[in-house]
């Protein structure tokens, strides 16, 4: 059954704020490269002066520390939603381990209660599935933790659709957060679309594709501390096609007369009235850019060139 758009209207304006843009934390403790604190708190303080209201975190992004500075600096402060997760980690050898077993659940929403200062979660996230343990346990277990007041709602990370529709019997899937850029799938198991249909939003993570169409610095001339310096997709970042889509992308920002990255934004959103992209500004000049995009609507032609291009792509 389709939402109504006026209750999806409404659900984002609260949450998301004017600009319909949360701000992806994941970055600011250095997961890019380091960033000298006093830049992460300038970001995140004036995130808040212009009026960003969705802020997205997790345990995993750099054990704790993260979700530390957001306490730090966010804490408890009223009109600001935090988005957090669990069933993530890495283990001595930085290898990802998934575990959402209900007592893990549990001890990872209590710590993360304890670092991010604040009384009760407001958008918790599964990080990723957990082959392990059956889902209908971790909606349950959710569940209970709403019931408790600890959790006000619930989403999947890195999810298919068809997770949604039985967790939600146990538990009410409000969100999913997937990768969405220009360079994502167009035929992914997950669009926002899909989604939408169900009355679920859609945080947008990586619309810049983690940097990737927006700057040109190629993985070499990376710092060794740049987590991006190892993915494939930054080995060479002047590979033809991506410099297409990298130049039709800043055509079409230049006919409007804004940044490469406010089109890239206005595409994700153009996606699905559900959308809220969450891209990892790592310096507040950034947020300018961000905020360019929320009167911007542009052409639906634009939009299918860049879509024609990026087809012709390997996902990044
Ligand atoms: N659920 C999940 O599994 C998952 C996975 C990944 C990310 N996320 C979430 O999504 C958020 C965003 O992800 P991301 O940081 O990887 O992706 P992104 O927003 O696609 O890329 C961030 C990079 O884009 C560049 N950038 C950011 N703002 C810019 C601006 N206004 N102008 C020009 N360049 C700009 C910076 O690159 P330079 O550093 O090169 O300047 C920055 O490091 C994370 O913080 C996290 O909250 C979630």
């Amino acid at each position: 059954m389709s939402v109504p758009s006026h209750a999806i209207a409404h659900l984002l304006s609260t949450v998301a704020g004017s600009h319909r843009i949360g701000i992806g934390c994941m970055a600011l403790t250095g997961l890019y490269g380091r960033i000298a604190e006093s830049d992460a708190r300038d970001v995140l303080d004036r995130a808040m002066d212009l009026d960003f209201r969705l802020f997205d975190t997790a345990p995993l992004y750099t054990d704790g520390q993260n979700e530390e500075l957001i306490g730090d600096v966010i804490g408890s402060k009223a009109g600001i939603t935090v988005s957090t997760k669990f069933g993530l980690s890495e283990d001595n050898c930085g290898k990802l381990v998934r575990d959402s077993r209900p007592s893990s659940i549990r001890a990872s929403v209590e710590a993360s209660l304890r670092r991010l200062r604040r009384e009760r979660i407001d958008i918790l996230i599964q990080h990723r599935p957990d082959p392990d343990v059956n889902d209908q346990e971790v909606a349950g277990t959710v569940q209970d933790l709403i019931d408790a007041g600890k959790v006000a709602s619930f989403g999947l990370s890195g999810t298919s659709v068809n997770r949604i529709k039985p967790m939600s019997e146990r538990c009410s899937v409000t969100v999913v957060q997937n990768e969405l850029s220009v360079l994502s799938d167009p035929n992914s198991w997950c669009t926002p679309q899909k989604v939408g249909d169900m009355g679920v939003f859609f945080m947008a993570y990586a619309p810049f594709a983690r940097g990737l169409l927006s700057q040109k610095k190629a993985g070499t001339n990376r710092a060794a501390d740049d987590y991006r310096a190892q993915m494939k997709a930054f080995q060479n970042p002047e590979q033809s096609a991506h410099k297409r889509l990298r130049e039709c992308i800043e055509d079409v920002a230049s006919a409007y007369g804004v940044s490469a990255t406010a089109v890239m934004l206005a595409w994700a959103k153009s996606r699905g009235e559900n959308v809220v992209p969450i891209p990892g500004p790592r310096h507040k000049s950034h947020l300018a850019n961000l905020i360019e995009t929320t009167n911007l609507e542009i052409q639906d032609a634009q939009i299918l060139t860049i879509d024609e291009i990026a087809s012709n792509l390997q996902v990044g």
